[in-house]
């Protein structure tokens, strides 16, 4: 198998929060895929450690994520001592970060929703780009349609393109390669899978609901501000959407603590998925969902998942 940039996968799980655990990328990486750390929201310490129990459990190739919507200059500097093969930015660009992660022996992938977005990143030096289209689920930088996007970078950008955004099976996949992407990555379909750290109950959801389940809105914006996200229609967006949709601090239920994760209350509106662990009312919390949903039929394992994908 021929892989992007001399490497040997051409299959890539999304950093996918909470639901990424340890048990989910040690699945996928010994299935042959690129597995993502989501490094953001660890402390710089749990970062470290979440590498070290990747690592003693394979041998194998590491991306981690970082969204450049937060303050993440610590983090760059423990993925500098820790040299994972792949750092994959989002949400920006940092010619400094990318300079320092590539003078460390890591190759930077860049994230973008636009060609214009590609053309910004490729002047920072970035070796690849994430081409994120509009039908991702998760929090989206992309109102274009992937095959649209992968194909006007492919076409003016001039660096290695992989492709994000409702892959969700072999046809979703081939597309995505068709329109001239050199690898893919799947985080939806990743959550329906058995090792994710994800609640059965948002597992089930994502195989029972179509892509018109999915919408692109902002109103799970408590801990993200200002930045579209993919969710499955739930009661909470169904409350919201029937009191007229009106902004924040007018809605339905705003301020109730509707479930707890890690020890801290999760208030409605919150950007926290049911990840395992989080207790309580998981239907009303945020159900991140790309488009792909359509062609999720059952939970797989891992393992299937990247077989799925495979050129
Ligand atoms: C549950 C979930 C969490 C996500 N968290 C992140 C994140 O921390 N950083 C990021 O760059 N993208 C994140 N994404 C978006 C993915 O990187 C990727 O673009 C998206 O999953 C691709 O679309 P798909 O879900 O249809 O496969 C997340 C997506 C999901 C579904």
């Amino acid at each position: 198998m021929t892989g992007l940039l001399g490497t040997r996968w051409d299959v890539m799980q999304a950093p996918i929060g909470g639901a990424a655990g340890v048990d989910l990328m040690v699945a996928v990486a010994r299935a042959g895929a690129l597995p993502t750390i989501p490094a953001t929201w660890l402390a710089p310490a749990e970062l470290r450690t979440e590498i070290a129990r990747f690592r003693a459990s394979v041998d194998a190739p590491l991306a981690v994520n970082l969204v450049l919507s937060f303050d993440v200059a610590e983090h760059v500097e423990v993925l500098v001592a820790e040299r994972p093969a792949i750092v994959t930015l989002s949400w920006g660009a940092d010619a400094g970060y990318v300079r320092r992660l590539q003078a460390a022996g890591c190759r930077v992938f860049v994230q973008v929703g636009t060609v214009e977005a590609g053309h910004e990143a490729a002047a920072t030096g970035a070796d690849a780009l994430i081409a994120q289209g509009g039908e991702a689920g998760g929090h989206v930088q992309s109102e274009i349609g992937l095959a649209v996007l992968v194909r006007g970078l492919v076409r003016s950008v001039g660096l290695p393109v992989v492709a994000a955004g409702g892959i969700a099976d072999a046809g979703t996949a081939a597309a995505a390669r068709a329109a001239g992407a050199a690898a893919v990555v799947a985080g939806t379909r990743f959550v329906a899978s058995h090792e994710a750290a994800a609640a059965d109950q948002w597992k089930r959801a994502l195989v029972d609901a179509g892509a018109l389940d999915t919408v692109l809105t902002g109103v799970f914006d408590i801990g993200w501000p200002d930045a579209p996200h993919r969710v499955l229609r739930n009661s909470t967006y169904r409350a919201w959407e029937a009191a007229g949709a009106p902004p924040a601090g007018e809605r339905p239920g705003e301020g109730d603590v509707i479930a707890r994760a890690g020890g801290a209350d999760v208030v409605r509106y919150s950007d926290v998925p049911p990840s395992l662990g989080v207790t309580g009312d998981l239907e009303a919390l945020c159900l991140y969902a790309g488009q792909g949903v359509e062609l999720i039929d059952e939970v797989l394992p891992a393992a299937a998942i990247v077989e799925l994908l495979r050129r």
